[in-house]
């Protein structure tokens, strides 16, 4: 397969890390009573100004959050509808933000989850392409035919 997924997985990180500096940038500084008023009060309780990475309703991520099945037509469909599912939280933050420092970041993070999407489109047809092929053979591993493994 080629390595998209790869390379997009690096981009993804590199969103973590911007959306985690705007967390950080609009927290910093903020009294733990303004905090609290503006709805962030379990937020501050657990982790004061520090950024750690929970969903909009206070779950922390995990790795139950990605999945990877090992079959590409699964993998590739998971991570279109994952592509689709990060766009439209971004334009719902949009929906919520009115600071342009804010704005202008989410709405490059909504336009890369599109271009994600297309990448990973074409990857899904080139893989249909090839399953397709009337020539289309598997070797599998010997391991998997040997005891001694
Ligand atoms: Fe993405």
């Amino acid at each position: 397969m080629p390595h998209c997924e790869h390379d997009i997985g690096t981009e993804e990180l590199a969103h973590l890390e911007m959306v985690g500096s705007m967390v950080y940038q609009l927290t910093k500084g903020v009294p733990a009573k303004v905090l609290e008023k503006e709805g962030l009060g379990a937020y501050y309780t657990d982790h004061a100004h520090a950024v750690y990475p929970v969903s909009a309703a206070g779950n922390p991520f995990t790795a139950a959050y990605i999945q990877s099945k090992g079959d590409p037509l699964a993998d590739l469909t998971e991570d279109l509808a994952a592509e689709q599912k990060a766009r439209a939280t971004y334009e719902n933050l949009i929906n919520l933000a009115d600071d342009p420092d804010v704005l202008e970041p989410l709405k490059f993070l909504r336009e890369r989850e599109i271009v994600h999407f297309q990448r990973f489109g074409e990857v899904l047809r080139i893989v249909q392409d090839t399953l397709a092929e009337k020539k289309y053979y598997v070797q599998k591993p010997i391991y998997e035919n040997n005891a001694a493994y």
